[in-house]
Formats: C-alpha cells, sequence, structure tokens
C-alpha cells in the first residue's frame, strides 16, 4: 500500500519549488500525468512546453498528442503508464533545460521513480538519455535497444515524439521501440499469472 500522504507532500513541495531560475518564469509547474502511481511504465520527456506550462499537464501539446495516438495504436491502457519530464518548469522558449535546471530537478524526478517503482522507464529523446543514462549516450545509435538496470527497472531509448513529428522515419521507429515495451509488458503480465 503507497503512502499518498506523502505523494501529496511532493506534490505541494513540487508546487512550491524555486530550486533553479525556471520558477521565475513558468505559469504552473508541471508534475506529470497519469491517474496510476502503480503505473509499470514511466515515460520522461525533457521539459514543458507552451501548452504544458498553460495548463500545468505533462504532453499535452503536439508532441503530445502524437505520443498519446502511438500509446493508442498499440493498444496501451492508460492506467499502464504515467508521463513526465527532466525538468517541471518550461524553459524560455522552449530551448533544452541547462545542466544546473535540470540538476535541480532530477531529485523530484527521482522521488516519483521510487514512489512509483515501475518496471520499465522509457527515456524520450536525447535529454532524458543524457540524464537518466549518460553523456556519453547517443539517441540514435542506442534507440531500441533495452539497457538493464537489474533490481531496478530496464529502460528503453525512443525519439522525443517531436523528433518524430518532424520526421516520418523516426515516428516509425517509435513506434518499433515502443511496441517492444508493450510485448515486455505483456510478457511480464503472463509470468505474473503462472
Ligand atoms: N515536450 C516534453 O518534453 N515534455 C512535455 O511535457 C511536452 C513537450
Amino acid at each position: 500500500m503507497k503512502d499518498q500522504a506523502r505523494w501529496n507532500s511532493f506534490v505541494s513541495a513540487c508546487l512550491n519549488c524555486g530550486n533553479c531560475e525556471l520558477a521565475k518564469t513558468r505559469t504552473n509547474v508541471v508534475i506529470g500525468r497519469g491517474s496510476n502511481l502503480d503505473a509499470p511504465v514511466l515515460l520522461v520527456g525533457e521539459g514543458p512546453g507552451e501548452q504544458e506550462d498553460l495548463t500545468g499537464q505533462a504532453f499535452v501539446g503536439r508532441a503530445g498528442k502524437l505520443l498519446d495516438h502511438l500509446m493508442n495504436a498499440l493498444m496501451f491502457d492508460a492506467d499502464d503508464y504515467y508521463i513526465c519530464n527532466i525538468v517541471k518548469c518550461r524553459p524560455p522558449n522552449n530551448r533544452e533545460p541547462l545542466p544546473q535546471e535540470a540538476q535541480a530537478c532530477l531529485p523530484w524526478l527521482r522521488f516519483q521513480v521510487k514512489y512509483i517503482r515501475p518496471p520499465i522507464l522509457v527515456c524520450l529523446g536525447a535529454t532524458a538519455l543524457k540524464y537518466l543514462v549518460g553523456e556519453e549516450a547517443r539517441i540514435t545509435k542506442i534507440r531500441g535497444n533495452w539497457i538493464e538496470c537489474p533490481g531496478f527497472f530496464r529502460i528503453m531509448p525512443t525519439y522525443h515524439p517531436s523528433a518524430a513529428l518532424r520526421d516520418p522515419t523516426k515516428k516509425e521507429e517509435m513506434f518499433q521501440d515502443m511496441k517492444k515495451v508493450k510485448q515486455y509488458l505483456l510478457s511480464m503480465r503472463n509470468q505474473a499469472q503462472k
């Protein structure tokens, strides 16, 4: 049984966060999207864009629509996944978060990972990969290949949906990568039933 009070105090701490300069320009803190805090899949993007900043919801703009479309096409249930970002406040003009902004925000993401304890983590794009896997990792080289973190989770690196919006080839590759996630989720569930 999860301690909902811990989650609630995490949420209020995030909403009051002033750990980096992004706090000065944000409209809303974007904590994440998903109603199941036991979701087996945690998707991690880069940072909120304009629509996310205005609504306080993760991935609700064009990139989010593509992601939802892809998840629906692969028949993921809404309860199967939770979506969040490396940083919880919008970087001005959608620039990549600065290293100090990402480092200031990462403890919040670590809390979410520890609380949700997902067996599967998906890095959406280069920024998520950089902070969750390492500086040297290249999305174009390692996407679609599982990275094992035994005892914790396995990571699937794939493209950011914004990159897939710009390039149909990447969209297809992203679909194939998320298909592997779906297959693994189904195999986990089959194992659990045995
Ligand atoms: N891009 C991201 O990385 N995250 C969002 O929430 C929206 C767009």
